[in-house]
């Protein structure tokens, strides 16, 4: 019989702008590879199979699940985890401040995988409409919140971000 070890394949991938190498069994999820050979375990498993969008990573900057996702399917590609979507160690991305601020978690469990859609979501659209921010969230589930203040969170960010970028003070909050 065979054991992992003869099967193992490397995969080389930039982690949160590192270069990480692993070797892995070609049917390691990459939410497992991530978690377990590299320790990111703020990359949360909830369904594990494509609901509740707890594992979601950005791959190439494309929101995915990694929880469906082969490790080997990711040789190559840039990823990103909630790990490494702050500026730097000890900080909060605009995205967690203002998920912090609006009260958009709880428990906190669903949290990193809405943070790290948040990010993608306002790469596509900066300045999203109330349906575009639905449709966004829309691969996130969360069973304390509500909801609605992680839309104001998104609001906010949207909010500030413009507001930097026409060069304008940022606001304080938003109201909805
Ligand atoms: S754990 Fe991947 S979508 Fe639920
Ligand atoms: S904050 Fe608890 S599941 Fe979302």
């Amino acid at each position: 019989m065979r054991s992992s070890a003869d099967t193992a394949v490397r995969v080389t991938m930039t982690v949160n702008g590192s270069q990480r190498g692993i070797d892995v069994d070609p049917r390691t999820l990459l939410a497992d590879a991530l978690r377990e050979e590299l320790g990111l375990t703020g990359t949360h498993l909830g369904c594990e199979h494509g609901v509740c969008g707890a594992c979601t990573v950005l791959v190439d900057g494309e929101a995915v699940r990694a929880c469906l996702m082969f490790a080997v399917q990711a040789e190559g590609a840039a990823v990103t985890t909630i790990e490494g979507v702050a500026p730097a160690p000890g900080e909060l991305s605009d995205v967690q401040q203002a998920m912090h601020e609006c009260h958009g978690l709880q428990c906190g469990f669903c949290t990193p995988g809405f943070v790290v859609s948040i990010h993608a979501l306002l790469e596509r659209h900066p300045d999203p409409d109330d349906a575009q921010i639905r449709d966004g969230l829309s691969g996130n589930l969360c069973r304390c919140t509500g909801y609605q203040g992680i839309v104001r969170a998104v609001q906010l960010v949207a909010s500030r971000r413009n507001a930097r970028a026409a060069g304008g003070g940022a606001p304080s909050g938003v109201t909805a």
